[in-house]
């Protein structure tokens, strides 16, 4: 086992990547066939895999699904490159720093309802990879069932290039610019933003700001798709059309790049003579994409009560029974409150699925305070939870004019399976060992007329 890796921290190199997310073009929809290339005439007319590719490229699927799934959920892309993937040496072990990988059975499931402050910052040099820490999860991966909960704090742009075989990746940014230099082109995201990296795709993450810091849905399970819509019809939620895919650009580099595969928990380095992010042109639907989580169109009451936050649902990874997510990907995005006669904050509840809730800016409107940007909490299977005591009396008294909510972004990975955390997130300086207070000190309103 080598730690293997190098990373870049220098202005200069900010400057570069910020320069090569600027204006970026991309291609619009969520589950297309898409299709781009970065030099005309380098994508095969008619077919996919003629005698010999256009340009002396090698062509090659990437298959995200089985090849014989049904047709919504089948997922491949073909790639046109430079050099086949399968050219390159021997995988070796290396470290898997703070990464860690489902099934989590090295702590007891805690039924407690837990609080972190943000990770601390890392030392200088800790690229994206290095920085990601694992929190938790479930499921098993070799089963492909699950997801694991992952924060990232970085300080360095990658060198190297990582692809995820384990699952997909969805990057959730609460601090600095990412650019995302993928197989299948360039994606810029801000905090507020959210990318997916699919099964497989190789990527290497750069800084566009000094320091980046969010976190990640690992998911083992079926890709994300949208929610369907039901009975709200054609329209609203995550609008398809305002998913970006990047368009196809490539790096034509011959000499030494670390190329790091996660595979069943553990990572594993080799050295390539050339740099695999070599596509110049490709076409298909297991793609990298990001959106902008201001886009969404939240859906709320008009009336009374409030829905479910389920009506609050990003992606969702189905699993075979259908309404019940192996993991949803929620936001509490700006919206008015308008519902009348009703308390008006998340009510109080217990919940068959697992809660993992992060803050991307601002405050969220069931805790007064305690739940930071950066920070998390985790309400298991079935813990009881809502408002804190002073989100209760406020909301119980306020005077029910339409109200806008624009202070804050807050999200939840919610899991059909309770989470299990790992010992360094158990045991984790930053785990707040006060968060049961925010329900101490209710009063007893009870009276009998
Ligand atoms: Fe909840």
């Amino acid at each position: 086992m080598s730690d293997g890796g190098t990373a870049r921290t220098g202005a200069g190199d900010r400057e570069a990547a910020r320069k090569a997310a600027e204006g970026l073009a991309h291609l619009s929809g969520f589950g297309n066939e898409h299709c781009s290339e970065a030099v005309p005439g380098a994508l095969p007319e008619g077919r996919n895999s003629p005698q010999r590719a256009p340009l002396g490229l090698y062509a090659e699927q990437l298959s995200g699904s089985a090849f014989t799934e049904p047709r919504a959920g089948n997922r491949r892309s073909w790639l046109y490159r430079i050099r086949p993937s399968a050219a390159h040496p021997a995988f070796t072990r290396t470290s898997n720093g703070a990464l860690r990988t489902a099934p989590f059975n090295q702590t007891v499931p805690d039924p407690n309802r837990l609080r972190w402050d943000p990770l601390p910052e890392p030392g200088e040099g800790t690229d994206f990879l290095a920085g990601l820490w694992t929190l938790g999860g479930n499921g098993d991966v070799t089963q492909r069932a699950g997801m694991a909960v992952h924060l990232y704090h970085a300080t360095a742009s990658m060198d190297r290039v990582f692809s995820d075989a384990d699952g997909e990746l969805l990057i959730v940014p609460e601090l600095g610019g990412l650019l995302l230099r993928t197989e299948f082109g360039l994606l810029h995201v801000e905090p507020g933003h959210v990318a997916l990296i699919p099964r497989g795709v190789r990527f290497r993450v750069e800084l566009l700001d000094e320091t980046a810091r969010g976190y990640v849905c690992e998911n083992y399970g079926a890709p994300f798709v949208l929610p369907e819509l039901g009975p709200i019809g054609a329209n609203g939620l995550a609008n398809a059309r305002d998913f970006r895919a990047p368009v196809a650009a490539y790096e034509d580099v011959e000499g030494p790049v670390e190329v790091v595969n996660k595979f069943c928990g553990n990572l594993w380095s080799a050295t390539y003579d050339h740099s695999p992010l070599d596509v110049v042109a490709w076409h298909g639907t297991h793609v990298p994409y990001a959106y902008d989580l201001r886009r969404f169109n939240v859906m709320g009451t008009i009336s009374y009560d409030h829905p479910d936050p389920s009506i609050f649902t990003v992606l969702t990874s189905p699993s075979d029974t259908p309404g019940l997510a192996g993991v949803d990907f929620v936001v509490f995005a700006p919206r008015w409150l308008v519902g009348e006669d009703t308390f008006r904050p998340p009510y109080f509840h217990r919940n068959v699925m697992s809660e993992y809730m992060g803050l991307i800016e601002g405050a969220y409107d069931a805790k007064a305070e305690g739940f930071v940007p950066g920070g998390g909490s985790l309400h298991n299977m079935m813990s009881a939870h809502g408002p804190d005591r002073e989100t209760f009396e406020r909301a119980s008294a306020a005077e029910l004019k339409p109200q806008k909510i624009d202070d804050g972004l807050a999200f939840m990975f919610e899991t059909r399976w309770p989470l299990s955390l790992t010992p360094q997130a158990a045991r984790a300086e930053h785990l707040q060992e006060d968060y049961d207070d925010v329900w101490n000190s209710f009063e007893r309103h009870f009276r009998v007329q």
